[in-house]
């Protein structure tokens, strides 16, 4: 049986942007099978208070992988809808690998200014499940010059070790271990361990260690140094900015939400909805493409997947893109570039 995704637009540049991208589907692959759940938005949330619904989510788990746009729009300042929508999905099909491959799109658009330090090559492996992301904690005595707000930092054995274990098995030389063990002690410990603990079973991989804020600085300073970089949740979502900026830009930036048990996946642009831009008709659509390509590589379409970088590539080399990157396409027109390098 062929290839069923489900697609869910979302909000703001993300109906933009997942348009294009399945264009390029179209162009490709035009026998997978897309379901799309537009119905997963703001404006779902603004009126029934729950955007992502128990069916929507047994759609979602029917098919093989998800593609998703991206979800926040500020009309809507609930933190619920964002946790109900992209945390439950990554919760709940225990996407415990969010995985940003971050690889120099253009010289031209490398921040660093020492040409044989702008290669770029590498994959950020971001915990997805847990740190400080899972909503523990509470406020107390609120509303006064007391008060306390505490967000918990949950660093599990069973957690690290596995999102350490697969950052471990995608590496083609190194593997650097983030964290902040010297100010943030107990899941410090935790994470030295399991990393300790994941070498062993590598011997084959070579290993290093970064505190988070060094990890930063060299990602700007000295980024072909990287090969897999693995951090907690937080310090992963940071650390992939970066690294997509010093690629060449977050609207060409990749993801994959990953279960490597399961071989599911839900893949986005790194970027977000945009709303200084949606509806202007300038949003980048290669993040979302590039995320259809990562999708198309994981579930036996390698070379449909390797067409459409090639393609990316090609049309960034011919400033064939949207303003962002030095181009002067529509959202529309950079895609149709891409599929014409396709042809
Ligand atoms: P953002 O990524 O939406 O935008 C940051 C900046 O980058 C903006 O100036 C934007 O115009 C620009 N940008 C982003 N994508 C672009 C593209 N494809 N082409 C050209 N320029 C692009 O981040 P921001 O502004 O912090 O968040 C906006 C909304 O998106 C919020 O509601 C936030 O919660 C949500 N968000 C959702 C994510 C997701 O669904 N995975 C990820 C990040 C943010
Ligand atoms: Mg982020």
């Amino acid at each position: 049986t062929g290839l069923r995704i489900t697609v869910l637009p979302g909000d703001g540049i993300g109906p933009e942007v997942v348009a294009q991208a399945l264009a390029v589907l179209d162009a490709v692959a035009p026998e997978v099978e897309v379901d799309v759940l537009d119905r997963v938005n703001a404006t779902t949330f603004a009126r029934t208070g729950a955007a992502l619904t128990d069916d929507d989510l047994a759609r979602i788990r029917a098919s093989d992988a998800l593609l998703l746009g991206a979800i926040g729009d500020p009309s809507v300042r609930s933190p619920d809808y964002a946790r109900g929508v992209l945390l439950r999905l990554r919760f709940e099909l225990d996407l415990y690998v969010n995985q940003r491959p971050a690889v120099l799109l253009h010289a031209r658009l490398s921040p660093l200014r020492d040409p044989a330090r702008r290669g770029i090559d590498c994959v950020i492996v971001r915990e997805n499940t847990e740190g400080a992301y899972t909503g523990i904690g509470g406020t107390l005595r609120k509303w006064t010059p007391h008060e306390t707000a505490i967000d918990a930092d949950v660093s599990t054995y069973h957690g690290v070790s596995r999102v350490i274990e697969h950052a471990f098995r995608i590496a083609r030389r190194e593997v650097c271990v983030v964290d902040k063990a010297n100010a943030v002690p107990f899941g410090g410990e935790l994470w030295q361990r399991c990393w300790r603990e994941a070498a062993g079973r590598h011997p084959g991989i070579a290993t290093s260690h970064l505190y988070v804020d060094v990890a930063a600085m060299t990602l700007v300073s000295d980024p072909t140094r990287f090969d897999v970089v693995v951090a907690s949740n937080a310090h992963g979502d940071i650390l992939s900015d970066v690294a997509a900026a010093v690629a060449g830009g977050l609207g060409a930036a990749p993801s994959a939400n990953l279960d490597p048990a399961t071989g599911f996946g839900l893949y986005e642009p790194v970027h977000g909805s945009a709303p200084d831009i949606a509806g202007t008709g300038v949003a980048n659509p290669l993040g979302a493409i590039a995320s259809l390509a990562m999708l198309l590589a994981d579930h036996g379409h390698e070379d449909q997947a390797q067409a459409i970088q090639t393609a990316i590539r090609s049309t960034v080399d011919k400033r064939r893109c949207t303003p962002d990157l030095g181009g002067a396409l529509t959202t529309e027109q950079a895609a149709a570039a891409v599929i014409a390098e396709l042809a």
